[in-house]
């Protein structure tokens, strides 16, 4: 006999803090969290482009059988029988730690100021490069010109704590079409004050394909 053919649309049954929940096949924690008005806080995740774990406040406790761990909703898809917890102590824990490293990267957003105070955080022990920041290197705007838009108008710059928003070879250039797809993502606001960084002097191009 062969063997039974796996239906594909088999839901996932596992739990949210305590509450029965199904997800669909490719569905994320997160996103049956949301099906479920579960609320987990995120700031890199943005529906219209593809998760990637940047920021980790999205984190959730899950145990399965006797093993634990924590983990980015956003990214990670539910197993059967998971018990996921998303406001345990531990994951209070480490979003609190990632308030105080935001705080650090990005002090003059007032968004992720509220967002530590919520969490109990009004200070950090990191240090303040600029005191003048307000992006948190989220990406939503670089995942949202490539993977939306299509025209690369942006990228980062360095690597590590040196990780800065930028345009390729950080020249102004004619592939920003000033859609405002980036400032419409970004989470802080801070990308509203640098689109002219970017599409440069508009007076100036010989480039076509802007939207005015
Ligand atoms: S929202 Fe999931 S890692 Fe940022």
């Amino acid at each position: 006999m062969s063997p039974k053919k796996k239906k594909t649309d088999d839901l996932i049954n596992f739990t949210i803090d305590g509450q029965p929940v199904q997800a669909r096949p490719g569905w994320t924690i997160l996103e049956t969290a949301e099906q479920y008005h579960i609320h987990i806080p995120t700031l890199c995740f943005h529906p219209a482009v593809k998760p990637w774990g940047g920021c980790r406040l999205c984190v959730v406790e899950v145990r399965y059988g006797k093993r634990g761990k924590v983990m980015p909703s956003c990214l990670n898809p539910p197993l059967a029988k998971l018990e996921v917890f998303t406001h345990s102590e531990r994951v209070l824990n480490v979003r609190r730690w990632v308030l105080e490293m935001l705080l650090a990267d990005c002090p003059a957003s007032k968004e992720i100021r509220d967002l530590a105070r919520e969490y109990g955080v009004t200070a950090t022990r990191f240090t303040i490069t600029d005191p003048e920041e307000e992006c948190l290197r989220c990406g939503r705007c670089v995942a949202v010109c490539n993977e939306v838009v299509g025209v690369q108008a942006l990228t980062f710059g360095s690597r590590g704590v040196n990780k800065q928003l930028d345009t390729p070879y950080r020249v102004p250039n004619n592939a920003c079409v000033a859609c405002g797809c980036c400032v419409t993502v970004c989470p802080t606001g801070a990308m509203s004050t640098r689109l002219d960084l970017v599409r440069g002097d508009v007076s100036r191009r010989t480039g076509h394909g802007f939207a005015h």
